[in-house]
């Protein structure tokens, strides 16, 4: 890889800023001042930027547990984001898996793997998200029907896709939708005429969000833990 690139990639400078430090002879290798941002990188060399040590970071994967009152985006004005939960270095390269509403709590994935979260969030691929629903009116029967059938949603043309309810009491539910419209469930809730009250995600794919993981809390995802992902 370049040298620059390899600054770039290490850093988070932008390649004209990669160039800078290059001709500002800030930077060595192995030991060496280096001049040319074209010059190759292998795996071998130490390259060192104002005498500390560049390390590349690769493809990163976490979950995190997400209280009330946080918001999945880079910036907001009014709420701290999730990533104000995190100390990762290029934070800002990371982005979530799809978003929670402001005050659903539960599953987050987060990535700075854009086609991964892709294949996840994309509607083709309908990975399944399960949500544990409580309800300010007691859940019929019949929703089990409806939600499996597909409802229709304001202001949209197609009914849901089949959906899977589970009553665990009176006011208390687990649905499992396998597409992700703005707002779905409380839009589905709505659309049968009960209104969601708290909403939390457990899972996504095959992955439950881990008992010992506390709110506020992130971890980075294990090889089985993304294997569940692909299920
Ligand atoms: N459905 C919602 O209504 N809100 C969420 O945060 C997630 C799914």
């Amino acid at each position: 890889m370049r040298l620059d690139k390899f600054i770039c990639d290490c850093t988070g400078l932008t390649r004209s800023q990669a160039g800078k430090v290059i001709r500002q002879k800030l930077v060595t290798m192995n030991g060496e001042l280096v001049k040319q941002a074209a010059l190759q990188v292998k795996d071998s060399d130490v390259v060192s930027l104002d005498g500390e040590q560049l390390q590349l970071i690769g493809l990163r994967y976490f979950m995190l547990h997400k209280p009330d009152g946080y918001i999945c985006s880079t910036e907001d004005p009014e709420h701290p984001t999730v990533f104000t939960l995190m100390d990762e270095p290029l934070i800002e390269r990371l982005h979530t898996v799809g978003r929670l509403d402001l005050d659903t709590t539960g599953l987050v994935l987060i990535t700075d793997d854009g086609q991964w979260s892709h294949r996840i969030s994309s509607p083709k691929h309908h990975v399944a998200k399960t949500y544990r629903v409580w309800t300010a009116d007691p859940i019929p029967t019949a929703a089990i029907a409806q939600f499996s059938e597909g409802v229709m949603l304001r202001n949209e043309k197609n009914t849901t896709l089949p959906a899977q309810l589970e009553i665990v009491r009176e006011t208390e539910a687990l649905l499992t939708i396998h597409e992700g419209r703005y707002h779905q469930v409380k839009r589905m809730f709505a659309a049968i005429g009960n209104k969601v009250e708290r909403l939390h995600r457990e899972k996504v794919g095959g992955l439950q969000l881990p008992d010992d993981l506390a709110e506020g809390e992130y971890r980075a995802l294990n090889q089985q833990q993304l294997e569940l992902l692909r299920s």
